[in-house]
């Protein structure tokens, strides 16, 4: 039987937005922060280009806000962008008293500063290339040190508990969520007056992704249940440049690449790129990643080439350690070699609409970085804006917290799971198989180029699915496996449906159907109140 714990502050998520958001919280509030796999297992670990902020003096604010809104392709929140990079010098300091090292320049203390697509300036703080190694193992080194917060692997959250799901008269608010303790099978309940979904995005709904399995749209799904809107779901970035090797799983080849002058190529050695963008390697991703995809379909090839190799091999090794040492794994040399590649998928840019604040549909629900909708990546992320969006976006939600803590609502106990109908699954090989489904059609149909005749093909697919697994979430007891899926296959719905709501190409989202851009740009709101699932 499961246990009730109880806490001031529930985190679910251990990457930059949910450690960050520990940190920032008083001592005073006793907090959890859950892991649905070890603590580091999160997009955040993976990061390898870094964290965008105005440094130079060359640069300013106004000209990342300008690239910013450039890149979101009219669909960005104006307050949001500012919020977000006025932020920025006070964030990546924050990140340096947390112990975060960034690379230098060779000759003095000052941060060296790389260049990512969509950047009009070198504004890319780094840690070589692999900058979420150091940020995640910092923070984590940091939040251990804390008596008052507990981090807590291998907890899976499966929904959260409202007064409106318990029934109960008066305004909503959150009171807590279930969780799957994945080493003893049983499932508790953790109560809280405040919960912040910092679960990552849901790349793995297609089948080629960058990301690390637990990027499966957990607090997407669960804020969705609990009834909180969710927004611009269909704008879904696929990174240009993944590793194409048989033997490669999620291997990205960091845009910094690019930056410091990797050329693209097709495979007879012809640069493509001036041909689709004056800014060719370093136009915003959507532009490269349809560039890229064109060209594969029209010459019928598996992957192009990224070359860097005309830059000194002394120079590709000191900024590309990481790359360097593991291409070689895969007999690439980069100093001497082009890395075959491919688009994959990459960012959640919708999700959970929430304020300024990080605040949600439900009093005491916030979400954080990939999460949320902020209103920061509009129709396309730049690079780099995502970690940023983390710490300051979680920075705000512990003002916010601290602020409404004053006041802190009664919880009353909180009913335990009910198990007790359930039986053991006896088909595991339906959870298998409706997983590969689902991420092959929806890379297949709702991928880089989307028509409505594909579209609807998905949604086909996609509610039989939901009700199949519904029947089967509703019948077998719980596991990680199904948990997730019956997440994936809900957010898949919500991408799906938001696709087939715009009707334009904008941004990430480009239609064979509707290939000009409205006048006015609208975000696609969808509300759980209006739909019966
Ligand atoms: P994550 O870091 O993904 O963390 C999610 C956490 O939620 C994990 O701890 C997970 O276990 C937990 N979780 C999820 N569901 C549940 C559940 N049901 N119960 C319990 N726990 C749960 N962005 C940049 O700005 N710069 C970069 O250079 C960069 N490079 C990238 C490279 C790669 C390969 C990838 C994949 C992404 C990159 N990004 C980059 C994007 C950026 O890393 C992510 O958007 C960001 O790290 C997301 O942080 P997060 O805290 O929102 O989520
Ligand atoms: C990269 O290093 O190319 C990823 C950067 C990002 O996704 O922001």
């Amino acid at each position: 039987m499961g246990k009730t714990l109880n806490y001031d502050v529930i985190i679910i998520g251990s990457g930059a937005a949910g450690l960050t958001l520990a940190l920032r919280l008083s001592p005073q509030l006793k907090v959890a922060v859950l892991s649905k796999s070890q603590l580091t297992e999160a997009s955040t670990y993976y990061a390898q280009g870094g964290v965008a902020a105005v440094l130079d003096d060359t640069d300013s604010y106004a000209s990342h806000v300008e690239d910013t809104l450039i890149a979101g392709a009219g669909l960005c929140h104006r307050d949001a962008v500012e919020m977000t990079v006025e932020h920025g010098p006070e964030s990546v300091n924050w990140l340096m008293q947390q112990g975060v090292r960034f690379t230098t320049e060779d000759d003095s203390s000052e941060p060296h500063l790389t260049r990512e697509g969509g950047h009009s300036h070198r504004r890319i703080l780094h840690v070589a290339d692999a900058t979420g190694l150091a940020i995640s193992s910092s923070l984590i080194q940091q939040v251990q040190k804390l008596g008052h917060v507990d981090l807590l692997e291998n907890k899976v959250a499966i929904d959260l508990i409202t007064r409106r799901r318990l029934g109960q008269a008066g305004p909503d608010h959150v009171l807590g969520v279930y969780v799957l303790d994945k080493d003893s099978g049983d499932i508790d309940t953790y109560g809280a007056p405040f919960v912040a979904l910092c679960c990552g995005g849901a790349s793995k709904a297609y089948l080629y992704t960058t990301n690390p399995d637990i990027a499966t749209g957990d607090g997407v799904a669960m804020a969705w249940r609990a009834g909180c809107r969710v927004s611009n779901l269909e704008f879904n970035q696929f990174h240009p440049t993944c590793l194409y090797h048989p033997e490669a799983k999620s291997f990205l080849i960091t845009e910094a690449m690019r930056g410091e002058g990797a050329i693209l190529k097709l495979p007879n050695g012809d640069r493509f790129m001036q041909r689709f963008d004056p800014r060719c390697e370093l136009a915003p991703r959507d532009i490269v990643a349809r560039a890229i995809d064109f060209e594969m379909k029209r010459l019928g090839i598996a992957h192009v080439l990224l070359d860097i190799s005309h830059r000194p091999a002394e120079f590709v090794r000191g900024h590309f350690p990481t790359l360097y040492e593991r291409l070689l794994e895969f007999g690439i040399d980069i100093t001497t070699d082009p890395i075959p590649v491919v688009p994959a998928a990459h960012y959640t840019c919708g999700g959970v609409v929430t304020s300024l604040q990080a605040q949600t549909d439900i009093p005491g629900l916030f979400a954080i970085g990939e999460t949320a909708s902020t209103g920061l990546h509009g129709a396309n992320r730049m690079a780099s804006n995502s970690l940023l969006e983390c710490i300051v976006f979680a920075s705000a939600a512990a003002t916010s917290i601290h602020q409404q803590a004053q006041d802190l609502p009664k919880l009353g106990d909180l009913p335990i799971w009910d198990g007790s109908q359930v039986r053991d699954p006896d088909e595991d090989v339906v959870i298998a198989h409706n997983w590969d489904e689902l991420r092959r059609f929806m890379w297949d149909y709702v991928g880089i180029v989307r028509t409505n005749k594909r579209l609807q093909r998905a949604l086909n697919r996609v509610q039989l699915l939901r009700r199949e697994i519904h029947e089967y979430y509703s019948n077998y007891r719980i596991s990680n496996d199904l948990i997730e899926l019956r997440n994936l296959v809900l957010v898949s719905e919500l991408i799906i449906r938001s696709a087939m709501a715009r009707h334009e190409s904008r941004g990430l989202h480009y239609s064979l159907d509707y290939p000009n851009t409205a006048n006015e740009a609208r975000d696609t709101l969808l509300n759980p109140n209006a739909y019966g699932f």
